[in-house]
């Protein structure tokens, strides 16, 4: 038999230690926060598919896209875990980040390794954000002994790290290359 979620026990999560509740609520707060994040990723990342010229580049960023989407679920799957409800709360360094993203495509010629480049280090500033943030939910979540959604969280800070990897290396094939267009 399926065990039985605390959701669905109907027990609400809080920290174990009942003299420190604080510290699950920076935690839920953490979550939440990754919840806004990766939302607005998932409408950030078209404009930035569709404003890339590298082929290779569209197929990593689409990849990224349902990856992302996935996260999405997998934050769903974690409140749920913590008998929450899936609250986003707005996190002001996506928003400035994904702004920023936007600025270098209006800023970039269509076509150009500028552009490219640009929207990967756009990218990967996202990816270092979700890195550092992931790493410190998974912290509080082992701390707090959330040890299934500490694994959920470790699984999506992998797959960040695993993309930022390929941006980096996507980068330097494009700048490397001798080809001074996209
Ligand atoms: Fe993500």
């Amino acid at each position: 038999m399926k065990q039985q979620t605390k959701a669905q026990a109907g027990a609400k999560a809080t920290s174990p230690n009942p003299a420190e509740p604080e510290l699950y609520t920076f935690f839920r707060d953490t979550v939440r926060d990754l919840y806004w994040a990766e939302n607005h990723l998932v409408k950030t990342l078209p404009k930035m598919i569709a404003s890339a010229s590298s082929e290779v580049l569209k197929k990593a960023l689409a990849k990224h896209l349902s990856e992302t989407e996935g996260h999405v679920n997998r934050l769903e799957k974690i409140f749920e875990e913590l008998g929450e409800k899936a609250i986003a709360k707005k996190c002001d360094a996506m928003e400035g980040l994904a702004k920023e993203g936007e600025s270098v495509i209006e800023t970039t010629p269509k076509g150009t390794r500028a552009r490219d480049t640009g929207i990967i280090f756009a990218a990967q500033k996202v990816e270092h954000y979700e890195i550092a943030s992931y790493t410190g939910a998974h912290l509080l979540a082992s701390t707090l002994g959330f040890n299934n959604v500490a694994t959920l969280l470790q699984k999506t800070q992998t797959e960040e790290q695993r993309t930022d990897k390929l941006l980096s290396e996507m980068a330097t094939s494009i700048l490397m290359g001798k080809s001074k267009k996209a």
